[in-house]
């Protein structure tokens, strides 16, 4: 299937489904999740940053990589990808975008509400009452490497902790239920930069081709989800997705 015939998919399709993962911010350069295990980083792996025993064994070093990558993601800006995914809401009789990113990117694209599945660098809260905590001030780029105590829960003064889904976590349930409840109502499910390998994320695309929803992947390399979609655009997002939403609303 060309990306003509995609395009005419989407212009027809009633309620859209837009599901995204590390490759649609790599091009805006954010680091994927690997990526941002490089530099002095590297020589922690995720396991010792991102559960909660590492958060428990060492709060100031886990917040401290969690600043380092939040600080990244707001010296980079959306792509033309992410804008299209933002100007579809204005053609799609229904659209949700479900994200396995932690950036807020979607957001300033103008995305609103997009699903986050993983949680988010800039949704920080208390480690024990859950309270939801202000950002910090950000003044300058933490070194790589470095360590920074957490602030304090303004309600109870435990730590707070970032509001990122960590190894052996369960995703939020509120948002898995959204993506679950989309992905099998919607027509479309157009799944961009993902691997579609780690899970219960990846079984999102797999609900909606169940469900009858025609799947088109926007993705440079082949993946796991290739044999369940009716359509593969091989390319960058930021190339592919402003031609889809040209092609299909003009
Ligand atoms: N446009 C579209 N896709 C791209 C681009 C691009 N410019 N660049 C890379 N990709 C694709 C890669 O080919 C790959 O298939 O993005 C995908 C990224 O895959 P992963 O790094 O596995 O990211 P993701 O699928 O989002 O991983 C899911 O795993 O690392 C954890 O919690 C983290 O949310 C993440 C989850």
């Amino acid at each position: 299937m060309t990306l003509s015939d995609a395009a005419k998919l989407l212009a027809q399709a009633r309620h859209v489904v837009v599901f995204t993962g590390a490759g649609i911010s790599a091009e805006s350069g954010v680091p994927t999740f690997r990526d941002a295990l490089t530099g002095l980083w590297s020589r922690f792996d995720a396991q010792s940053l991102a559960t909660p025993q590492a958060f428990q064994e060492d709060p100031d070093l886990v917040w401290g990589w969690y600043e380092w990558r939040r600080r990244l993601v707001q010296q980079v800006r959306p792509h033309h990808g992410h804008l299209a995914v933002a100007r579809m809401a204005a053609w799609a009789p229904q659209l949700t975008v479900i994200t396995q990113n932690v950036d807020d990117l979607h957001e300033r694209a103008g995305s609103d509400a997009p699903v986050h599945l993983h949680g988010s660098l800039f949704a920080p809260r208390c480690v024990s009452c859950l309270h939801p905590a202000p950002l910090p001030e950000t003044v300058e780029q933490p070194g790589e490497g470095s360590r920074i105590p957490p602030p304090r829960c303004t309600l109870c003064g435990d730590l707070v902790r970032p509001g990122v889904v960590w190894f052996g976590e369960q995703l939020p349930e509120e948002a898995l239920f959204a993506a679950a409840q989309a992905a099998s109502r919607c027509d479309l499910l157009l799944t961009v930069g993902t691997s579609g390998l780690v899970y219960p994320a990846a079984e999102i695309p797999r609900l909606a081709a169940r469900s009858g929803a025609a799947v088109i992947q926007v993705n440079p390399q082949a993946t796991p989800l290739d044999p369940i979609t009716a359509a593969n655009l091989r390319g960058a997002a930021a190339e592919i997705l402003p031609a889809l939403v040209s092609a299909a609303w003009g």
